[in-house]
């Protein structure tokens, strides 16, 4: 089956394309690109005033899947990153059983590929459960498919086991994405430390509980030559520590989520609402600033979401008692086209290049590139549409998020995965 996408605007990073020309797949790939295609039998999609760009690839999700599938499982995850433009997204660990051996990853990529929806690399855990203690079967993970290691939702915090795990990432040329929290400096917290969490009488989690971890992460990579990546990087200091580490030659990228170049913590209308909690919190305003100029200069070069899921009845206790995270991929590419494509940080360019392109180059997959002969993996995003975000159209699980009623513009109206539909609105 052949789709033929006329007139769009093609925005592939990867070639700089930046032109109205129409699109040809032809089964999985994509098979041509003119000002002006004719294909007898395909489906025709009329892309006029819209994007066609490399279908989005998110660095960072929680499907939860074994194990708390209350929340989300592979399916329904698929299915909301389908619908949020995502042909790619890497799934963290921190399951039940945490993926940290060959079963589970393949548990998980077998169930992913027949629900068919997008592809799921599952991410492998750093250490054995998660416990910090000792290394997870890393080799045996890296030949079961892992793309990456991470110990997302906490930090390996005994440095000399840490700098284990990178040495194995490097010998074997696989990333690290690392989540940076001191565990000991966070003392409590749960929002960011400053005024605000003393007004509502709670405990804060400072910018160093991060940074500190950020620059002990970057300098055992220069030690051992390991690619790290910094999960949802909030600080403005981290921004300073990336681009250090990038001057010295060191393998150092970033992302940013997009609650984290959105939001701020003066948003936090209360305790009350948890759907404001995530890990790392929402920052100051300036903190803000600092990331959307960091995404702007070139330093940040990674949107991802950290989407997590978790059921409305976690989410219904107040920000001491619930847990951290919000859900993302249905949201992500109409923030980042709001917030920093019509904010001027962003050109359309560099937001897919942050969204696909980049994400494939630092996780080395062949992906993110629309050129002839790649694998036809294409999200069609209409810039020109404004609506409200509605917990009620998404297609994941859970609704725990803090945009209800939020005004926006851009949207994905098609997802196509190695040539199939997976989302069309
Ligand atoms: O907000 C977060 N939620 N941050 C994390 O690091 C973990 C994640 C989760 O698993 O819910
Ligand atoms: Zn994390
Ligand atoms: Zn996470």
């Amino acid at each position: 089956m052949a789709i033929l996408i006329k007139n769009g605007t093609i925005l592939n990073p990867a070639t700089s394309t930046n032109e109205v020309l129409d699109l040809l797949i032809e089964g999985d790939t994509i098979s041509k690109m003119a000002p002006s295609i004719t294909a007898a039998d395909a489906t025709v999609i009329d892309a006029t005033g819209c994007y066609v760009a490399p279908g989005l690839i998110d660095m960072h999700v929680h499907f939860r899947d074994p194990g708390q599938t209350a929340k989300e499982d592979i399916e329904t995850g698929s299915r909301a990153a389908a619908h949020g433009g995502y042909t790619t997204v890497c799934a963290m660990p921190n399951t039940n059983p945490v993926v940290d051996c060959p079963e589970v990853v393949k548990y998980v990529h077998d169930k992913a590929k027949q629900v068919g929806l997008c592809n799921v690399l599952q991410v492998g855990a750093m250490t054995h459960g998660m416990k910090g203690e000792e290394l997870s079967d890393l080799e045996g993970m890296i030949e079961a498919g892992i793309p990456a290691m991470s110990e997302d939702g906490k930090s390996v915090m005994n440095t000399n086991l840490f700098r284990e795990a990178l040495r194995v990432a490097a010998a074997h040329h696989i990333p690290v994405l690392s989540h940076c929290e001191d565990i000991n400096l966070v003392d409590g917290g749960v929002m960011n430390a400053g005024p605000k969490a003393e007004a509502l009488g709670i405990r804060g989690i400072s910018n160093a509980v991060e940074n500190i971890i950020e620059a002990r992460d970057i300098m055992v990579a220069e030690e051992t030559g390991a690619t790290l990546h910094l999960c949802h990087c909030s600080t403005k200091e981290s921004v300073e520590l990336i681009r250090d580490g990038k001057t010295k030659g060191i393998k150092v990228s970033g992302e940013v989520c997009p609650h984290h170049f959105t939001l701020c913590e003066d948003d936090i209308p209360s305790a009350a609402d948890s759907n404001y909690k995530m890990n790392p919190p929402l920052r100051t305003a300036e903190d803000r600033e600092a990331l959307r100029r960091g995404l702007a200069d070139g330093i940040l070069e990674v949107i991802s979401t950290d989407h997590a899921p978790h059921t409305a009845e976690e989410k219904s206790r107040d920000f001491t008692k619930a847990p951290f995270g919000i859900v993302g991929v249905e949201t992500a590419a109409a923030l980042t086209y709001t917030e920093l494509v019509l904010g001027g940080y962003l050109t359309p360019m560099q937001m897919f290049a942050k969204m696909s392109y980049n994400p494939a180059r630092i996780l080395d997959i062949d992906r993110g590139d629309i050129s002839v002969g790649k694998v036809a993996d294409v999200v069609i995003f209409d810039p020109r549409e404004t609506y409200e975000i509605h917990a009620s159209d998404f297609h994941g699980k859970s609704r725990n998020m803090p945009y209800e009623g939020r005004p926006v513009q851009g949207t994905v109206v098609t997802t196509i995965l190695a040539g199939k539909i997976t989302y069309k609105r």
